[in-house]
């Protein structure tokens, strides 16, 4: 577990996080328990990540009586996924909030300079009316995830969370350092990047776990 602090930050140390956190990472997990874990945690993730969500009143009657409860207040949200390894995280949080709609933002690591490259964006037209939660399982130097919320901030996006199921210390500083009110959900922060930019521990590499592709 990470020992240091950011505001901003919300490392999820709950014990269903961390025991799946666990089979995800072991390299001996294959490509369907990957998928399954990838989308249970963030089935997971989200339902923290949505606890500031405003209520109101409404009025139910249950077999019983009628009363006063609450509901979501017509709150819009905006998923966003960095392709690729991020739409492993998609369909488990639309389990959770099936009004939500998808945008994407295609973006890959140059393997040479780990700058990120962007090749396709495609986003809610309303992004401006919506809280957004921009998923990628792994937030490694942060260049993919902080590109991803300038798009995202040059189209008018306002309230952005950034959902990352492992974070290293330098993608943490780098998304705060190049990015305002941004609130960073992790499931780890783990110890520093490896020479070729790779999470340590981490879990490799999340796009290829995922679609089988090494
Ligand atoms: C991975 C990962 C992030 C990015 C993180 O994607 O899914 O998007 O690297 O690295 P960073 O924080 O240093 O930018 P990758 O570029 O490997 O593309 P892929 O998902 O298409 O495999
Ligand atoms: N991208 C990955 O998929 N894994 C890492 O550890 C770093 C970047």
């Amino acid at each position: 577990m990470g020992e240091r602090r950011w505001d901003n930050v919300v490392v999820m140390d709950h014990p269903l996080i961390q025991h799946k956190l666990s089979i995800l990472r072991d390299v001996g997990t294959g490509a369907k328990e990957f998928r399954e874990l990838v989308k249970e945690l963030a089935m997971l993730m989200a339902y923290e990540a949505t606890r500031s969500f405003q209520l109101s009143e409404t009025v139910v009657t249950t077999p019983i009586a009628e009363t006063t409860t609450y509901v979501l207040a017509g709150k819009k949200v905006a998923v966003i996924p960095i392709l690729r390894a991020g739409l492993g995280m998609v369909d488990g949080i639309l389990e959770l909030l099936p009004a939500a709609k998808v945008g994407h933002i295609g973006l890959y690591r140059d393997p040479e300079t780990l700058q990120p490259v962007e090749y396709y964006c495609k986003l809610p037209e309303d992004i401006g009316e919506r809280d957004i939660l921009i998923v990628d399982p792994m937030l490694a130097t942060g260049g993919s995830a902080a590109a991803a919320v300038q798009f995202l901030r040059q189209r008018g996006a306002n309230a952005v969370n950034l959902l990352c199921i492992i974070a290293a210390p330098e993608g943490i500083e780098a998304v705060l350092s190049a990015c305002e009110d941004v609130t960073i959900y992790t499931c780890a922060v783990d110890s520093h990047l490896n020479d070729h930019g790779y999470i340590v521990p981490g879990l490799g590499d999340a796009g290829d776990r995922l679609f089988g592709t090494k």
